[in-house]
């Protein structure tokens, strides 16, 4: 088999067998084809797209390209949740012990932030003590012993990925539902999930920013999963504005604590963690129905058995667990500087990747890899879309190291930008736009 061959067929609009695929997939994880044809390749799917067999044929592929996690150890069906990406989207730190509280075992493996995207092992990096880093016995055993374990990824998941990902990063062939549809999947089902339920943002802060491409991605992967077994359930919500009012990695954690203590009620981070951990449990064959499943969850945050729960992960990954009662023990920023409005109107939107990246350049997220964080600061809102505001009210505030007066100006000219505002009400955008199954 020739590479140059497997390029031309893709690019003529051929359909891949499974060998010609497996050839390129093993080619990239060893070496062997350079990376001018993996990039030729990658455009070629760009433009023609990839039928489902092809596409649950690369997943595949791609998720046995490196260490695939035997969750065989753990009692239970294995749910695992996954976000293509939000701000101020802390769902995982509400979903690990209020799921878990619930009977559902959760194992999950998260990653670090990125750009103006934030990271559940950044935010769990803020508990002062926590491990991060667990050994696959320690991992299995914890979500035995506790019900649920949240680890940075381990081992050699997807090398193949790794490289296409980067190679597509410079490319401009990132944006293709078959290549991101893949590269998802093969990961959750290399690190061992039973079923998945996907978060599918769409709009300002997300991958996807129109509804028509993300209801197809979501129906992709919804695709992947039953080609291959695990089945998988996507929400498609909205990432117009910040899910949470708290972008930066301890005012996240503080957020999720308050949603597992029942302190916010009716707000867009409880109903979408509401909403996904119901899904979670009907998967995970502990709720006849939907409503059930909710009603479930709700009871595990009233009688603060959800709380209790993030006590007992937090402890057992060598964390200080006592600052699920005293937040305050959190990094906290030097100074809050708040935010005014600079006219009146009816706020239209708080657009999401303008208040990631305020955030990101405060210091709570990183513009490149190598970036340190500063755990403490942030951005925290104080009005969303729909509200309407008068000059010189609050609209978000800063929470910023002593040291960064520039940085905090520049955050700050970011934020008011972030505010769009109208002459007129306008009426919020949908939470949740469909649920594709
Ligand atoms: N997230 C991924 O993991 N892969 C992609 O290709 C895009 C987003
Ligand atoms: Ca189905």
């Amino acid at each position: 088999m020739r590479t140059v061959d497997i390029i031309r067929k893709k690019r003529d609009g051929g359909e891949l067998n499974s060998e010609e695929i497996a050839f390129i997939i093993r080619g990239c994880t060893d070496g062997s084809i350079p990376d001018y044809q993996l990039s030729a390749w990658a455009m070629a799917v760009y433009f023609q797209g990839m039928n489902a067999r092809e596409t649950a044929d690369l997943t595949m592929e791609m998720a046995r390209s490196g260490d695939q996690m035997d969750l065989g150890a753990i009692h239970g069906i294995k749910v695992d949740k996954h976000s293509t990406g939000g701000v101020g989207d802390t769902t995982t730190l509400i979903l690990a012990p209020l799921v878990a509280a619930a009977g559902v075992p959760v194992a999950k493996m998260s990653g670090r932030g990125l750009g103006h995207t934030g990271g559940t092992i950044d935010k769990l990096e803020s508990i002062p003590g926590y491990r991060v880093e667990l050994s696959k016995e320690q991992f299995v055993e914890q979500v035995n012993r506790v019900g649920a374990a949240v680890i940075s990824q381990t081992g050699n998941i997807t090398p193949a990925d790794k490289k296409l990902y980067s190679l597509r990063d410079v490319t401009a062939t990132v944006n293709s539902i078959p290549l991101i549809a893949s590269s998802v999947m093969s990961k959750k089902i290399a690190s061992g999930a039973d079923a998945i339920v996907l978060d599918v943002k769409t709009g300002n802060g997300a991958f996807m920013k129109s509804l028509e491409e993300s209801i197809e991605l979501a129906e992709a992967m919804v695709a992947i999963g039953s080609q291959v077994g695990r089945e998988t359930v996507a929400v498609i919500t909205g990432m117009d504005e910040p899910l949470g009012s708290s972008i930066g990695n301890a005012l996240e954690v503080k957020e999720a604590i308050r949603v597992l203590k029942g302190e916010e009620t009716g707000t867009p981070l409880r109903k979408v963690a509401l909403m996904l951990g119901a899904h979670m449990l009907l998967l995970g064959g502990k709720a006849k129905d939907y409503v059930q499943a909710v009603g479930i969850l709700e009871e595990a945050i009233t009688s603060g058995a959800a709380c209790n729960k993030l006590k007992e992960m937090i402890a057992a990954q060598g964390g200080k667990a006592d600052i699920v009662d005293f937040p305050e023990q959190l990094p906290a920023a030097d100074t809050i500087i708040p935010v005014h409005a600079d006219g009146e109107g009816w706020i239209e939107s708080v657009a999401a990747e303008e208040i990631g990246l305020a955030a990101m350049n405060l210091g709570a997220g990183r513009a490149t890899k190598e970036d340190k964080i500063d755990l403490g600061v942030g951005i925290v809102l104080h009005k969303r879309s729909g509200e309407r505001v008068v000059r010189g009210d609050t609209l978000a505030e800063l929470h910023v190291s002593a040291g960064r007066a520039e940085a905090a100006e520049a955050a700050g000219k970011q934020v008011l930008a972030a505010f769009r505002l109208a002459e007129r009400p306008v009426e919020p955008k949908p939470l949740v736009y469909a649920v594709v199954t």
